[in-house]
């Protein structure tokens, strides 16, 4: 699981019980923030929450190019993976990054079909970000989508993940998961639904109660 969000009370808040593997962000997280992205990802680096995507943005080869060189210079550890948009400049930026450095993980994002899935895991990315609601949005189906890609890369043992996300409900999350998502990455929101359901929060209370009245008795 990773959480996607850049707000430092969330990041906090969410990875104290060890079961986050690190952050993603895009330019549009970032800005909610009203913070500079150097500042911002310096300040998630510091929680020392696991890998933090960074996407580079640009419109050719050179100018995304140029942006991972950025990106990864804000941290000497490996601890920076980068997001790559993936049309076909995107394919181009993925083969130039890995020719460059292998060990660099990159994270093949902005992807609303099975289509552009198969090339970015062809093309060497490590995981790639398949956007759940915005597919269902635009009348496309994003979990035949997810499980096209997972039984392209199972069959070809290819080294890539798919992490789904775009989630704006847990049932989007749950299905993604069930059509073949190896991981999902999810805003704090999602997070605190899936986990503090009505019912599960009542039934603790009513534990809770009990308990206190058993030991009030005995
Ligand atoms: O990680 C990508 C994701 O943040 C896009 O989500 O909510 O803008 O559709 P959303």
């Amino acid at each position: 699981m990773f959480l996607d969000t850049a707000n430092i009370k969330e990041i906090k808040d969410a990875t104290k019980m060890g079961v986050f593997r690190g952050v993603t962000t895009n330019p549009t997280i970032l800005l909610k923030e009203n913070t500079p992205r150097v500042k911002k990802i310096k300040e998630i680096l510091d929680l020392s929450v696991g890998l933090v995507y960074v996407q580079c943005i640009g419109k050719t080869v050179e100018e995304r190019l140029k942006d991972c060189e950025d990106i990864l210079s804000l941290d000497s550890e490996t601890r920076i993976g980068l997001k790559v948009p993936m049309d076909i400049t995107g394919l181009e930026v993925v083969k130039l990054l890995k020719q460059k450095n292998p060990d660099h993980r990159i994270l093949g994002t902005a992807i609303y079909s099975a289509d552009q899935g198969i090339f970015a895991a062809l093309a060497g990315c490590n995981s790639i970000a398949p956007y759940i609601n915005r597919m269902s949005n635009n009348d496309l189906d994003p979990y035949k989508a997810v499980s096209i890609i997972r039984d392209f890369i199972d069959e070809r043992q290819l080294n890539c993940e798919i992490l789904g996300a775009s989630f704006k409900n847990t049932n989007q999350v749950i299905q993604t998961l069930a059509s073949g998502a190896h991981s999902v990455t999810i805003p704090y929101n999602i997070f605190e639904k899936m986990m503090n359901k009505e019912l599960a929060v009542s039934a603790i209370e009513t534990f809770n109660r009990h308990g206190e009245m058993l030991k009030e008795k005995y």
